[in-house]
C-alpha cells in the first residue's frame, strides 16, 4: 500500500486545503493547559501537515508505514530546509517510542486504515504512554454516514496535468469497508502515459464505538468535533475529530 502512489500522491491531493488543515490543528493546540511544542504524527504520508506544523514552530517526529511516502516527505523537508521534523516507519496499531510528547496527531484519513476496535483501542493505549499528563490527542475520522452516501459503491475520475486516475469504489456493509481499486495513468517525459495500480481497505466505525474507547481513565476531556470546527460532531458528520486529555 503507498507503494507507487506515494510519486502520484501530492498532484491528487493538490484540491486539499493543507494550510486550513495544520492550521486547524495549531487552533487546537492552543486550548491545550500546558503549551504544545513536541508533536508526534502517525499516517503522516508525504508530510504535507507534517511540515506545515514545523514551519509553524512545532518539533515534529512523524511515522508512516510506507517507505516510498516518508521518502518524499523526508525530499520535501530537504528541499524546504526544514530542520526540526524526523521521519520513521512504523505502525501506529502498536508502537514504543521511547520519549513523551505534547501531543499525538493522525490526519485525514490515515485514522480509517485501522482494521479492527482492537487496533484502535491499542493505538490509544500505545498514545498514553506516549503522552505527557496534560498532552493532547487528536485525530480525524470519516464517518460511516460519508463511507455509506458518498464514497460508496462509487467510482471517481481525477484529471490533472500528469495524472489521469481512475478510483473505483466496493463497499461491504457486513464488514464495515470499502475497497478502493485505484488505477493511474501517470504523463512520463515521452508523453506517453505508465499505468500503476493500488488496492486498499478502509474501515468505518461507529462515533459512539469510538467515543467509548477514548472515555478510559488515560484520557479527560473528550470532545468531538465537526471536523473544521469546534462545534459538536456527531453521526452525521463527513468527518469528525476527536481529541482528548491525557490525564
Ligand atoms: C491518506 S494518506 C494521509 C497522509 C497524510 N496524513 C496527509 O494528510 O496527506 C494515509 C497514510 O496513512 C499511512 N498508514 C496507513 N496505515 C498506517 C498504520 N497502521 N501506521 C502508520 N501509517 C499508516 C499510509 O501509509 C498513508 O501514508
Amino acid at each position: 500500500m503507498y507503494e507507487d502512489f506515494a510519486k502520484v500522491y501530492d498532484e491528487l491531493m493538490q484540491e486539499i486545503n493543507y494550510d486550513e488543515w495544520a492550521d486547524y490543528i495549531f487552533r487546537m493546540t492552543l486550548n491545550s493547559s500546558k503549551p504544545v511544542k513536541k508533536i508526534l504524527e502517525f499516517g503522516c504520508g508525504t508530510g504535507n501537515v507534517t511540515l506545515r506544523l514545523a514551519q509553524k514552530g512545532f518539533d515534529m517526529t512523524a511515522v508512516d508505514l510506507s517507505e516510498d511516502m516518508l521518502t518524499v516527505a523526508d525530499e520535501k523537508a530537504e528541499a524546504q530546509g526544514i530542520e526540526n521534523v524526523r521521519f520513521f516507519k512504523g505502525d501506529m496499531s502498536n508502537f514504543q517510542i521511547g520519549e513523551t510528547f505534547d501531543a499525538v496527531i493522525v490526519c485525514c484519513d490515515s485514522f480509517n486504515y485501522l482494521k479492527s476496535l482492537d487496533e484502535i483501542e491499542s493505538f490509544l493505549s500505545c498514545s498514553a504512554e506516549a503522552l505527557r499528563p496534560g498532552g493532547l490527542l487528536m485525530f480525524d475520522m470519516n464517518t460511516p454516514e460519508k463511507y455509506k452516501e458518498t464514497i460508496g459503491d462509487n467510482t471517481f475520475v481525477y484529471n490533472f496535468d500528469n495524472v489521469y486516475c481512475v478510483w473505483e469504489n466496493t463497499l461491504h456493509p457486513d464488514e464495515d469497508k470499502v475497497d478502493f481499486d485505484l488505477s493511474f495513468f501517470v504523463r512520463r517525459e515521452d508523453n506517453l502515459y505508465e499505468r500503476l495500480e493500488e488496492q486498499q481497505s478502509q474501515y468505518y466505525y461507529s462515533v459512539e464505538d469510538i467515543f467509548r474507547l477514548l472515555k478510559v481513565p488515560a484520557f479527560k476531556n473528550q470532545k468531538i468535533y465537526d471536523f473544521g470546527t469546534f462545534l459538536a460532531g456527531g453521526a452525521l458528520s463527513d468527518r469528525v475529530q476527536y481529541v482528548a486529555e491525557k490525564r
